[in-house]
């Protein structure tokens, strides 16, 4: 069983796209176990962006990052991750495909809408950086059989 954390970022939320990217979350069938509306501050950017840090765009991501509220929520299940990167698209929009939330929305790298963890450890460590055990949940619902064999 995998956790993505997954952020709708600044711009998501200023275009009005939480709930166009939320429902392509909910229509997939992913297992929700949490969700927040949410202001990242600079300390939470940095921990969270650390593997970046000294890359020449490092102090744009934190800017774009912590520039407005973002939506951040944990879905869980297994391979999730895969398929969450898969439904995000390319970092870069230009090579996004369509279909993706990137290459449905996005233009430019620097306003890519949405982050998704990319391994399962990141997805654990992401999880527990934005939300506390009892901000979590264990979803069971009556479709679930619908969903998963
Ligand atoms: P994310 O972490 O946000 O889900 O995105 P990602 O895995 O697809 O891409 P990553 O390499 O982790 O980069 C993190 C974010 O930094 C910004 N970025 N800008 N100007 C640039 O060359 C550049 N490269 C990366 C993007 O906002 C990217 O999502
Ligand atoms: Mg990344």
């Amino acid at each position: 069983m995998e956790r993505s954390l997954i952020i709708l970022k600044p711009d998501a939320v200023q275009r009005g796209l939480i709930g166009p990217i939320l429902t392509r979350i909910e229509q997939r069938g992913l297992r929700l176990a949490g969700l927040k509306l949410m202001r990242i501050d600079e300390a939470l950017a940095r921990r969270h962006y650390a593997v970046h840090e000294g890359r020449p765009f490092f102090n744009g991501l934190i800017e774009y990052i912590t520039s407005g509220p973002v939506v951040v929520l944990v879905v869980t299940g297994a391979n999730v991750i895969e398929m969450v990167r898969a439904m995000v698209g390319a970092t870069n929009p230009v090579k996004a495909a369509p279909g993706t939330i990137r290459g449905d929305f996005a233009l430019e790298i620097g306003r890519n809408l949405i982050h998704a963890s990319d391994s399962p450890e990141n997805g654990e460590m992401e999880t527990s950086l934005f939300f506390s055990a009892d901000e979590l949940v264990e979803l069971k619902r009556s479709t679930d059989p619908w969903i998963y064999e």
